[in-house]
């Protein structure tokens, strides 16, 4: 195989996407579309996101220390698209969908997301000189979740059918495949 060096780029390597919700100071909500995100342990599961420049959803997780951020079904991608696309500080974006309150942490939640978390910030990386962009490590306080996720007697691909969560490579949005390769350290023989 033929290598070629290349600019800093995640092209090939997909990311899931989350709405992150916040209250603005009206208590209206507001929601912003994130991927660059994952998780870490540190004591427990913690959930890593890293907000880039100025943006009202970091304005209102410095002001308050919290925010929902909820997996993006394909239902919700119009909506996700959307709100990635039009900044909280020029457009009213709190009634484009309906939202509940979080079950423990007051944050709103898409009414129609299938998978959110609850966030608290427990730590935050300033990353440059003037403030702009950090990162949070945050506590997941609770995990609102479609109860249909929780249900045991679905497979875990039927399961994810019904999540249907959406990744986005290269400025793409895709579709996961639901039919498995295989299981962590099943494999008999290389
Ligand atoms: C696919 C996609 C992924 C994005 N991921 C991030 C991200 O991880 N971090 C970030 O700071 N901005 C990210 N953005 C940009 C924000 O969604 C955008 O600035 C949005 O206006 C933020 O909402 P707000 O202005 O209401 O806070 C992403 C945008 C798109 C389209």
């Amino acid at each position: 195989m033929s290598k070629v060096s290349l600019p800093a780029s995640n092209a090939f390597c997909p990311q899931c996407l989350f709405m992150y919700g916040t209250y603005k100071e009206d208590k209206t909500p507001n929601y912003g579309l994130f991927c660059w995100a994952t998780y870490c342990y540190d004591e427990s599961f913690k959930f890593v996101a890293c907000i880039g420049e100025d943006k009202i959803t970091r304005d209102r997780i410095r002001a308050t220390g919290i925010f929902s951020a909820s997996v993006v079904s394909k239902s919700l991608l119009p909506y996700a698209d959307f709100f990635g696309n039009n900044s909280g500080y020029e457009i009213d974006k709190s009634k484009i969908i309906e939202s509940v309150s979080g079950a423990v942490l007051d944050v709103p939640v898409p009414r129609d997301g299938v998978w959110s978390f609850e966030l608290e910030v427990d730590k935050t990386l300033r990353l440059d000189a003037d403030g702009k962009s950090e990162i949070y490590i945050c506590h997941i306080k609770n995990v609102l979740a479609d109860e249909r996720l929780a249900d045991d007697s679905l497979s875990f691909e039927e399961r994810l059918k019904i999540a249907d969560p959406i990744v986005t490579m290269s400025q793409k949005y895709f579709s996961v495949d639901k039919n498995p390769n295989g299981e962590w350290g099943k494999w008999k023989s290389l």
